[in-house]
């Protein structure tokens, strides 16, 4: 494993980490025996940055991730573990249907994930998605009392647009700002994002790397989604959008079978190549997928292999949003 440092005071992490959302909810049925077998192995591998949120599966996610800390408690200094807070859920329907990152909710979802992951503090606290409401100094000085407070350790940010960033960094410095990307979305992050986030010294935790699974070329079709499946509500897995853009993955196929890899680790490998301040934390629930992705690390792509990748997925070639509708409204706040 090779290890990069999350911005200019942050944690030192695994250059590639662990996204633990699928253990939990998204994508098909959760396997709680194997999940905590990958845990297990991405210790064994070197991994150190585990990525929860107390928003998957309305704590499950913290929950499960918790189940592992308390058996490996001697280990727990060396992983840093990554959660954040601001979605709440309708009770009944258990979807999402605030952002509240007001100063009064900061300290209480704080102290509810500390109770779930068992554990006396947090290594990266993100604010998940930012209620444009709340003026973002409200809320990292929330975050930065509980620093002070000693229950967490460093801050981070989600999806968030460049101005807030800067913002936010003036109260308290930023670590990480988490977003989604990977070959397949490139826009978001490519332009203001990455400058400020240069510009400050905040590294880019990169989610969704492998575009939701559809970059490894794992699926083929929709009818091999379980039924409760997160991505049959997706746009780029929609009926009209998904042909067109495992087309796109085809040729991803291609470059990374050139490279002697597997598209999966390709799209990975793609990521670390873009710079020492970028950390992939490609999610899954088994140890046989983890161990493909650590590999990436060691992988070094040549200009000409990087090249390749960007021009096999043109970013305008992408069909279908990131995000459905209702989601994408709560981005880039
Ligand atoms: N900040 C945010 O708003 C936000 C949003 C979404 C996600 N995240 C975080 O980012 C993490 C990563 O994103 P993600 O999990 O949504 O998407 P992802 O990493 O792009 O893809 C995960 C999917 O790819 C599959 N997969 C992983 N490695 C594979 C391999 N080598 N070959 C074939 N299939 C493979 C997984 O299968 P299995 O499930 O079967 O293992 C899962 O279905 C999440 O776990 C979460 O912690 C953050």
């Amino acid at each position: 494993m090779k290890y990069r440092r999350l911005g200019v005071d942050g944690p030192e992490v695994s250059a590639i980490g662990l996204g633990c959302m699928g253990m939990s909810i998204a994508y098909g049925t959760p396997d709680e025996e194997e999940s905590q077998r990958t845990l297990d192995r991405a210790l064994e591998t070197g991994i150190t940055l585990l990525d929860t949120a107390d928003a998957y599966g309305q704590g499950a996610n913290e929950e499960l991730v918790g189940r592992w800390l308390r058996r490996h408690a001697h280990e727990r200094d060396r992983m840093v573990v990554a959660t954040k807070f601001g979605l709440r859920h309708d009770a009944a329907t258990g979807r999402v249907d605030a952002v509240d990152t007001s100063a009064d909710y900061v300290p209480l979802a704080c102290r509810a994930s500390l109770r779930r992951l068992g554990t006396t503090h947090i290594d990266l606290y993100y604010v998940h998605r930012r209620d444009p409401g709340t003026p973002v100094e409200e809320t990292v000085g929330a975050m930065s009392r509980l620093v002070e407070a000693g229950l967490v350790r460093h801050i981070g940010l989600s999806e968030v647009s460049p101005a807030t960033l800067r913002t936010a960094h003036a109260v308290h410095p930023i670590s990480a700002v988490q977003v989604e990307y990977s070959l397949f979305t490139r826009g978001v992050v490519e332009g203001e994002l990455l400058a400020t986030c240069r510009e400050l010294g905040v590294a880019v935790v990169a989610y969704c790397p492998l575009g939701r699974g559809m970059l490894t070329g794992a699926l083929s079709s929709r009818d091999e989604l379980a039924p409760q499946d997160n991505r049959r509500r997706w746009p780029r897995f929609a009926d009209e959008n998904l042909p067109h853009n495992l087309a796109l993955v085809r040729a991803v196929r291609d470059v990374a079978e050139r490279i002697g890899c597997s598209p999966a680790q390709a799209a990975l490998a793609w990521l670390l190549a873009e710079g020492d301040d970028i950390v992939p934390i490609p999610g899954t629930k088994r140890r046989r997928y983890l161990e493909e992705n650590a590999a990436a690390v060691a992988l070094s792509l040549t200009e000409a292999d990087r090249e390749l990748l960007r021009q096999a997925v043109p970013e305008e070639a992408v069909a279908g949003d990131r995000y459905p509708e209702q989601a994408l409204k709560r981005l880039g706040h």
